[in-house]
């Protein structure tokens, strides 16, 4: 499966890229694009680079947007800090960036296969939005968009709107009219894919992705806490195991909109869950539950088979 991550690094974005990378067998990684999101795009790609360097993975990678369609920027130190990845404290990266913008780049790459892509995004969706509002044609050169973001019912961010979302509500509504397969992770699942606070120690080995996963979780399981909450969801992680292993999740298909006016419920994707609805609207997959315990072992395993390379 030939795969294009859009990303914004990120403690759980990195536990996605690790899931990519620990499965050459099924994923073909072409590259990486970012985005803004939960930090600036330097930031989110400095943190990309330190990482793909420290695994010894070259992999393309691409800068993207700074800022949503309308021009805005919103990151979120409190969940991923200042860094936007805080904890692990990783070496400056040997690897640079293409010099093509993420959008170009994008464009470029999947133009250049035989045979079609999925893009996987766990960012607000603005590089995304600029693709297919830019390259139109490209839509029929797209398997599938498998996006963490959005929720049916609760949000995080507001009380309505997932944040990857509410950053870029514009962006989020072009995809999803796009017409391109959708599989959304949004918070039901997410919040189901939680790793326990105790269940952290099983990375607590000297194995490479599994220190580097310890430190990411050190850090990140501090918001839940923060929280009260028993464990933390690992929202970007979803996506890519779904694409490993969908036997593992519970899906419903449905037509899913994007509210961006709303004074209350901006950036809130609308799923129709009507038992009547119209189902020729249908245009995203929507995960709602996922079996916890395998979930959690493949996040380690996917660690282990990265430690092997040493
Ligand atoms: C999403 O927001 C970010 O904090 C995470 O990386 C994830 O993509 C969860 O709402
Ligand atoms: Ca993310």
């Amino acid at each position: 499966m030939k795969i294009i991550f859009d990303c914004d690094p990120g403690h759980d974005d990195i536990f996605a890229l690790c899931a990519l990378l620990a499965h050459p067998e099924l994923f073909d990684l072409l590259g990486c694009t970012t985005v803004a999101g939960n930090q600036t795009v330097e930031k989110v790609t400095d943190n990309l680079l330190r990482v793909l360097s420290y695994l010894h993975h070259k992999v393309d990678v691409s800068i993207g947007s700074p800022c949503s369609l309308d021009g805005r920027t919103f990151v979120q130190p409190v969940a991923h800090g200042e860094s936007g990845m805080d904890g692990p404290k990783l070496p400056e990266s040997n690897f640079s960036v293409t010099g093509l913008d993420a959008v170009e780049w994008i464009y470029q790459t999947i133009f250049d296969q035989s045979s079609p892509v999925t893009i996987v995004a766990t960012g607000p969706l603005t590089n995304i939005a600029n693709l297919l509002s830019h390259y139109p044609s490209i839509k029929s050169r797209i398997e599938r968009i498998a996006i963490m973001g959005g929720s049916l019912y609760s949000g995080n961010i507001t009380s309505q709107a997932e944040f990857n979302i509410y950053v870029d509500p514009l962006a989020a509504k072009i995809v999803f009219d796009s017409g391109i397969p959708i599989t959304m992770s949004g918070l039901e699942v997410c919040h189901q894919a939680m790793i326990l606070h105790s269940e952290i120690e099983r990375f607590n080995t000297k194995g490479k992705a599994s220190k580097l996963t310890y430190e990411l979780l050190e850090f990140y399981s501090r918001f839940a806490k923060h929280l009260g909450q028993p464990g933390s969801p690992l929202f970007d992680l979803c996506p890519v195991v779904e694409l490993l292993y969908p036997h593992l999740f519970t899906s419903v298909d449905l037509f899913v909109d994007v509210e961006t006016q709303g004074e209350l419920t901006c950036g809130k994707t609308v799923g129709d869950v009507r038992g009547w609805a119209d189902k020729s609207k249908v245009n995203a997959k929507v995960l709602v539950d996922v079996d916890r315990q395998a979930f959690i072992d493949v996040f380690v395993e996917n660690a282990g088979m990265l430690d092997k390379e040493g």
